[in-house]
């Protein structure tokens, strides 16, 4: 039996937890509803195998009183922080006293007890690998962006021993690309999920995401025909929180309109991969994109320029190999993509991924060898 104290006021909360405990015999449930302002029984504290303390990371006295709290209990209990999104510095800070894990307000009891859940798991064995994350932005319109980011995703399944681990994630929310490109229904809803996602956990999800014939799970919303959309940077991150906590590997189909979660997107792929074309704007404007990308945001690696549609031809007036198109893109080149309207063309108007139509095609075999390359092979090309 694992016990679990959640030291929070907030009683909607501790209601939600508790329900969701009933279906987790593994575990017993305590509440401190004062709050962390309010000193915590000592005897409570040490019978609790993880402690869930809910707090305004703002205020300091909050903060003293989780470091109070971490002194007093054994170096055997495990601590989860709740907060609304915090600084930087509260951030690291949390590492250094060594929270254990940070979880994100909104939350909902379920998504608590499946982060107590794997906490209790962790103690027993090994971590595994966190989820991969890759990016696909465009860099205009037209290049490609969703037909590479589908194909990405298809080459890491065929790749994946765990054939349901791998999700793509529409977030260009103004068209239905991906599902129309792979004949499926897109089912987000992002109306039922509410304004913030709060309402989005594990099993919401699995109702709202669609799955390919070979695996891959869809997570698209279906376009408003002529509207704008304006999702919450909240709904979004909580989508991909919730996704990333289901999934071992995603990937993303970015718009190009930047949005007020862009960023925070881009701050939490693993890689990110800027699409373009071989037109002599579309080359200079992704090197400039990709340029000041890098500088503005640290990622976790920098981002990369793939050239799409990619030919031997006359530009520039004069023949453009590749190695003209690296130097063109400075060190941000990634790799080339090459054209192939037919293939491209027939799989988007049978909605099946390239290699139905074709298997072993050269477009697939370019991004099978990119996107599956090792971080340190990575390297070395870049
Ligand atoms: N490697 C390629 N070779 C030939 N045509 C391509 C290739 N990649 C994409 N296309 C074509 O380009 C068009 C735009 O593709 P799409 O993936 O929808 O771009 P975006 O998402 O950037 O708007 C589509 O008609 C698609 O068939
Ligand atoms: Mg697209």
């Amino acid at each position: 039996m694992s016990s679990i104290l959640l030291v929070s006021t907030d009683a909607a909360l501790a209601r939600s937890l508790g329900e969701s405990m009933k279906a987790a015999p593994g575990f017993a449930l305590a509440v401190h509803a004062a709050g962390v302002e309010a000193p915590v029984d000592p005897q409570q504290l040490a019978q609790a195998q993880i402690v869930v303390v809910d707090l305004d990371a703002g205020r300091r006295d909050h903060l003293v009183a989780l470091q109070a709290m971490m002194m007093q209990s054994s170096g055997q209990t495990f601590i989860v922080v709740l907060s609304e999104p915090c600084s930087d510095a509260v951030q690291r800070w949390f590492l250094q006293i060594r929270v254990h894990d940070f979880l994100r307000k909104p939350i909902s009891g379920a998504d608590v007890l499946a982060a107590c859940a794997r906490l209790m798991r962790g103690a027993l064995e090994p971590p595994t690998d966190h989820t991969q994350v890759a990016c696909f932005l465009p860099a205009a319109g037209g290049v490609g962006n969703t037909t590479l980011a589908i194909e990405a995703a298809m080459q890491i399944l065929g790749a994946a021993s765990d054939k349901s681990s791998v999700a793509l994630v529409d977030l260009d929310l103004h068209n239905d690309a991906c599902a129309d490109y792979l004949d499926l229904e897109p089912r987000l809803d992002f109306a039922e999920i509410g304004e913030s996602g709060e309402r989005l956990d594990a099993q919401l999800l699995e109702a709202m995401m669609t799955r390919h014939a070979s695996g891959l799970a869809l997570i698209a919303a279906p376009s408003v025909a002529g509207q704008l959309r304006q999702i919450q940077r909240a709904a979004i991150l909580r989508l991909l929180d919730t996704v990333a906590a289901r999934f071992e590997n995603v990937v993303i189909d970015l718009p190009r309109m930047w949005s007020a979660w862009t960023d925070d997107i881009l701050l939490g792929a693993d890689r990110c991969f800027i699409v373009t074309d071989m037109t002599v704007p579309g080359l200079r404007f992704a090197r400039r994109l990709t340029e000041q990308l890098n500088a503005r945001l640290t990622m976790k690696a920098p981002a990369r320029v793939i050239v799409n549609r990619f030919e031997q031809r006359f530009i520039f007036g004069s023949g453009l190999k590749r190695g003209d198109v690296a130097q063109a893109l400075g060190g941000a080149f990634a790799d080339a993509i090459p054209n192939n309207y037919q293939l491209v063309r027939e799989a988007i108007d049978q909605g099946v991924p390239l290699e139905t139509v074709k298997p072993g095609n050269n477009v697939s075999a370019a991004l099978r060898r990119l996107v599956l390359a090792r971080p340190q092979e990575e390297r070395r090309a870049s």
